[in-house]
């Protein structure tokens, strides 16, 4: 009753549990499936990471690696350790687990998110999702070359890995629609809307910084929505929902504006895996008063293009708020 189809792939479920703390471990992702999640997206793998370890293992070892060709060979084989690592993760995951697996990669550099993508393909990664979002904080650089560069990333990547690929962005862009469409027209399979990200904040008391809250709450969902209903009849790709989505009852919003899945993760955080039964719970109730018995009776609804309220996704104005 609730399979449902996301990057080409088979789901039980549209709830997919996203790349986070619930998703490094093996015991935490069979409890996933138990659980009734549709697939998983283990915890990504940061090139920025593994090179801040490299550099200080090398540092470490310093007075061993005075030939530049010794350098080079540790170098690799650190960062070969790291890598290794994951895809024990992902070949266990995918041994032991029958919903998809997605390998979530945030790499810099093309070579390395070329390396990474290829290696877990060949693990058996059911599809990757690229966690690709640079903060553009260079005055210099346009809008337009953001996106350009954005776009050749993504462009490169889909001509290099022939498993399903999504981006999991955020909507910080100055036309999102645009650069939608132009990951639609690459071949990009799926795009997760949007990520949350790291938030730096100050603590007043020793001024210093701080971390905001991890956690989104329940009212975040609001962007996702609008841009899932706004773009989802546009385009060939999946739009999988993310960020403050907590309750079977938004699930179903998200489906309703055009989204096959979704990605959630500070509810499970929060509640245990049971959150993700209550959310197939109240998604079949729901389907069940209104006499749905699939996603797709349903999936799109109040996209743009099918509603006759679509305009309202565009509205950015309060109207008639003063009675
Ligand atoms: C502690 C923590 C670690 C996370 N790590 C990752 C990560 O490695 N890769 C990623 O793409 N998203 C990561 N996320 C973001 C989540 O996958 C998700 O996009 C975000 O929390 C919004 O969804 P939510 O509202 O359901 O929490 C992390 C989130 C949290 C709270």
């Amino acid at each position: 009753m609730l399979n449902t189809e996301y990057l080409g792939l088979g789901l039980k479920s549209p709830v997919i549990v996203s790349s986070g703390p619930i998703t490094q471990n093996i015991v935490s992702l069979r409890k996933c499936e138990e659980a009734g999640a549709g697939a998983v997206v283990l915890k990504s793998i940061f090139e920025e990471q593994i090179e801040a370890d490299v550099s200080s293992e090398m540092e470490a070892n310093e007075e061993y690696l005075s030939h530049s060709s010794a350098e080079g060979f540790f170098a690799q084989s650190s960062r070969d350790f790291y890598i290794d690592k994951y895809m024990k993760l992902l070949t266990m995951a995918k041994k032991e687990l029958s919903i998809p697996v997605i390998a979530s990669i945030s790499a810099k550099t093309m070579d390395a998110w070329i390396d990474y993508a290829g290696r877990f393909a060949a693990c058996g990664a059911d599809a990757i999702e690229l966690n690709y979002y640079p903060i553009s904080s260079e005055s210099s650089v346009p809008g337009s070359e953001v996106d350009r560069r954005a776009i050749e990333f993504a462009k490169a990547a889909r001509d290099k890995i022939r498993i399903p690929l999504s981006i999991k962005i955020g909507y910080k862009y100055s036309s999102l629609a645009n650069i939608i469409m132009s990951f639609d027209r690459i071949g990009i399979d799926g795009l997760v809307l949007f990520n949350r990200f790291f938030r730096p904040d100050i603590d007043i008391e020793t001024m210093t910084f701080s971390q905001g809250s991890p956690s989104s709450s329940p009212d975040e969902y609001g962007e996702a929505l609008r841009w899932i209903g706004l773009m989802s009849g546009e385009v060939k790709m999946d739009l999988a929902g993310n960020t403050g989505i907590h309750s079977g009852e938004t699930v179903v919003k998200m489906i309703l504006a055009g989204a096959p899945a979704c990605e959630v993760c500070t509810s499970v955080i929060r509640n245990g895996f049971s959150a993700i039964t209550s959310m197939n719970d109240a998604i079949e109730a729901w389907m069940g008063r209104h006499g749905f018995s699939s996603i797709n009776d349903f999936r799109g609804r109040l996209a743009q293009e099918k509603s006759e309220e679509g305009y309202k996704w565009e509205r950015t104005q309060f109207l008639k708020t003063i009675s």
